[in-house]
């Protein structure tokens, strides 16, 4: 691992990565991050590296072709990171095709500069042999599995089932690096993780966004019955699991990431009230997301007894420092809510109708 492509590095998981990396991978010379900045990309996550000479951003969008492959000509990166994407569910129920062109064709672009610049004999289709070291690992997520009912866990066999528009779309770039690596050889990985949560996260998902309508005594907005379940992995392990894989993952094969941290939506957004000192009766239910999934569950036994990873974070230690981080960063958290997110906000829920 020398010179990284790292896409959507200005995102929350992304932010954390390059952190992660640049502190505990010395095997790094150069790490690009490429990045559109859309609403969620933001610089201001990683003020303190800039100035650091192994890395390097560039603005630009992942389905720019001729992009794409001049910074594979230029920088002759070895491994790529990828990340970018649109990332949250509700959004892609408003408007899904932004989700379709990013996740699915970006993920395309990226595959097809790899696979030219990597590729001994790029010109001949038969050929399966690449550069040594080199490799793609894609992020992908639980979701592309669908939901599961009271008991069982997702496995890597688990047959893939998306049930919203950007599940689907993730599931579909699984199947393209999928398809890349059975015709052409490509030496790929995919990593599907459960929910993260941690310093950086955009407040639109459903930790930080409590957070913050609880600091400000408003509504916490709890859809249906609060009382689907998510599988909830400090950002910092999924970073560790990811670093994981690069290095000892087997080309070919999906990891999927999760803690064993199952928890009900209702049962979290207590816990924020209670470690802010915040009334219960702030919690407002209202009208369900359509299609929503009512549980995930990973079961990680393949990376942790193949690879040897395991989570740091109990998530009581987790929560409580993400908590302490919002608080201690008001002003990053000020500078989000204070602009479009105002329109975001009254979009997406003042049409979700508390319920009776
Ligand atoms: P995020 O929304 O916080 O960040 C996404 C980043 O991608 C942003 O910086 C954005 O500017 C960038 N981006 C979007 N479109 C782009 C484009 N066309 N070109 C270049 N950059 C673009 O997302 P996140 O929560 O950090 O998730 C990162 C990845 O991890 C995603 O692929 C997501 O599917 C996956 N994932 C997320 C979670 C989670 O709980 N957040 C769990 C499992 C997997
Ligand atoms: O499982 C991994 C996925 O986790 C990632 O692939 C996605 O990128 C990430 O956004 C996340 O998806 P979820 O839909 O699970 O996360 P979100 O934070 O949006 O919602 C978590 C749960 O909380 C879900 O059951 C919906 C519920 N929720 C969410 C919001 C924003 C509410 O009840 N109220 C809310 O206002």
């Amino acid at each position: 691992m020398k010179n990284i492509l790292v896409t959507g590095g200005a995102g929350f998981i992304g932010s954390n990565f390059i952190h992660y990396m640049l502190e505990q991978e010395e095997d790094v010379s150069l790490l690009i991050n490429l990045d559109l900045l859309t609403y969620a990309g933001n610089l201001e996550n990683l003020k303190d590296i800039e100035n650091d000479t192994r890395y390097r951003f560039i603005k630009g969008d992942i389905r720019d072709k001729a992009l794409v492959e001049n910074l594979f000509q230029q920088y002759d990166f070895d491994t790529v990171v990828h990340f970018a994407a649109e990332s949250h569910v509700d959004r892609s129920i408003v408007e899904p095709e932004i989700f379709l062109t990013t996740n699915i064709v970006g993920t395309q672009t990226l595959l097809d500069a790899a696979k030219r610049h990597w590729k001994l004999e790029p010109g001949n289709k038969y050929s399966r042999e690449y550069r040594q070291g080199v490799r793609y690992l894609q992020v992908s997520t639980d979701e592309v599995y669908g939901a599961l009912g009271k008991t069982g866990m997702f496995t890597e066999r688990t047959p893939l089932s998306p049930n919203s528009p950007y599940s689907a779309s993730k599931a579909s770039a699984d199947m393209v690096v999928r398809a890349y690596h059975e015709t052409y050889g490509m030496p790929v990985n995919i990593t599907r993780c459960s929910n993260n949560y941690g310093p950086y996260q955009f407040p639109e998902k459903l930790i930080p966004l409590m957070i913050h309508n609880a600091c400000h005594d408003l509504a916490l907005p709890v859809y249906g019955d609060g009382m689907q379940i998510r599988d909830w992995l400090h950002v910092k392990d999924h970073c560790s699991a990811i670093h994981t894989v690069l290095t000892k993952g087997k080309i070919g094969e999906v990891y999927n990431i999760g803690g064993n941290n199952e928890k009900a939506n209702l049962e979290i957004v207590r816990l924020i009230l209670a470690e802010l000192g915040k009334p219960e009766s702030l919690i407002t239910y209202v009208k369900d997301r359509p299609g929503h999934d009512r549980r995930y569950a990973i079961d990680n036994a393949k990376i942790t007894a193949q690879l040897g990873w395991k989570p740091l974070y109990t998530f009581e230690d987790g929560i409580h420092e993400t908590i302490q981080w919002y608080l201690g960063h008001t002003d990053w958290v000020e500078r989000i809510t204070s602009g479009d997110y105002q329109n975001y906000y009254r979009n997406m829920y003042d049409k979700a109708e508390p319920l009776a």
